[in-house]
């Protein structure tokens, strides 16, 4: 509470408080920000509807006792229940984008927005893609950031789940993309017709017995979204089964299967995986040439 004759706060004052706040509180930081001052930022602009371009020169700024009780109330919600910034927001930001956000679906942040964002040159030739097609969609977060990217393009977004699918929906509306991206609720690629110049996915890859040992903030994910079996591959084995019969001669497959990057290798010795290092953090990408897929299908 702020007494009369005590100053007003500053952003910069508030934004010092819930660091140190989150710092002192051993959360797990990975679900859109590494560590406690970025994720203190995230929810104090947020909540005073501050633009991340104008720091630090809108620390200065006051804040009023009501803004102060609404952004010292989410972090204690943010300490307690564990439960990631993004869901305590109802939104997140990938590739640049904002996307609406509930527990329906994982929070987006997928090292492929790094592969989005440059086109995924130098092993396409962005300017004839023409066909996208997604696999666990969840948010549509890849999705709509691939049709923001290639707006020439059409999108294909399948998941199977008829929740996630929901919230895919919201997001495809309020990005106006509902001409270009059609969402399909399918078991990974089953009933999907027709030929693309990309497929993308970022299935579940997490080994059924790791679950238990996750940071207490994934518990408030879909396990839908991040467990594939007892090797963490069942999804990628489907995905690497039917991806031949849906590529494009000249087409590509980019499989996000995180630090399940070499288990993959030992189970495909005689496929080319190809695995690109990201600027922003995160491993376990693999980009696939159509042509050493057919090779071997
Ligand atoms: C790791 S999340 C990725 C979500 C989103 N693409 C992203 O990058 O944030 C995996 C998604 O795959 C979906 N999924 C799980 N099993 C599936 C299946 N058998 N067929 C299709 N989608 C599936 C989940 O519902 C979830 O939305």
């Amino acid at each position: 509470m702020v007494l009369e004759n005590q100053s007003i706060p500053s952003v910069g004052d508030l934004l010092v408080e819930v660091e140190q706040r989150f710092a002192g509180a051993e959360l797990f930081f990975g679900h859109g920000t590494d560590n406690a001052r970025d994720e203190a930022a995230a929810l104090v602009f947020h909540v005073l509807g501050l633009e991340h371009g104008g720091a630090p020169g809108n620390y200065a700024e006051p804040v009023s006792e009501e803004q102060r009780l609404e952004v010292l109330g989410l972090a204690a919600r943010r300490v307690q229940e564990r439960k990631p910034l993004p869901y305590l927001l109802g939104e997140a930001w990938f590739a640049g984008l904002n996307f609406m956000i509930d527990e329906r679906v994982l929070i987006p942040r997928s090292p492929i927005a790094e592969l989005i964002a440059t086109r995924f040159e130098p092993w396409l030739d962005a300017g004839r893609i023409r066909s996208i097609l997604e696999v666990g969609t969840g948010s549509a977060c890849l999705a709509i950031a691939c049709a923001s990217a290639f707006p020439g393009a059409k999108v294909v977004a399948t998941d199977i789940s008829a929740d996630a699918l929901a919230v895919a929906r919201i997001n495809v509306a309020k990005h106006d993309v509902a001409g270009r991206v059609q969402l399909v609720e399918a078991d990974h690629l089953d009933g999907i017709r027709g030929t693309y110049d990309l497929i993308i996915a970022n299935p579940p890859y997490v080994p059924r017995d790791e679950m238990a040992a996750l940071a207490a903030e994934y518990r408030h994910e879909p396990a839908l979204g991040l467990v594939s079996g007892a090797d963490g591959l069942d999804s990628a084995r489907r995905i690497l089964q039917d991806a031949p019969g849906l590529l494009n001669a000249d087409g590509l497959l980019v499989l996000e299967v995180g630090a399940q990057w070499q288990a993959i290798e030992e189970a495909f010795p005689d496929l080319a995986f190809t695995w690109p290092e990201f600027e922003h953090g995160g491993i376990g990408v693999a980009v696939v040439q159509a042509a050493d897929l057919f090779s071997r299908a």
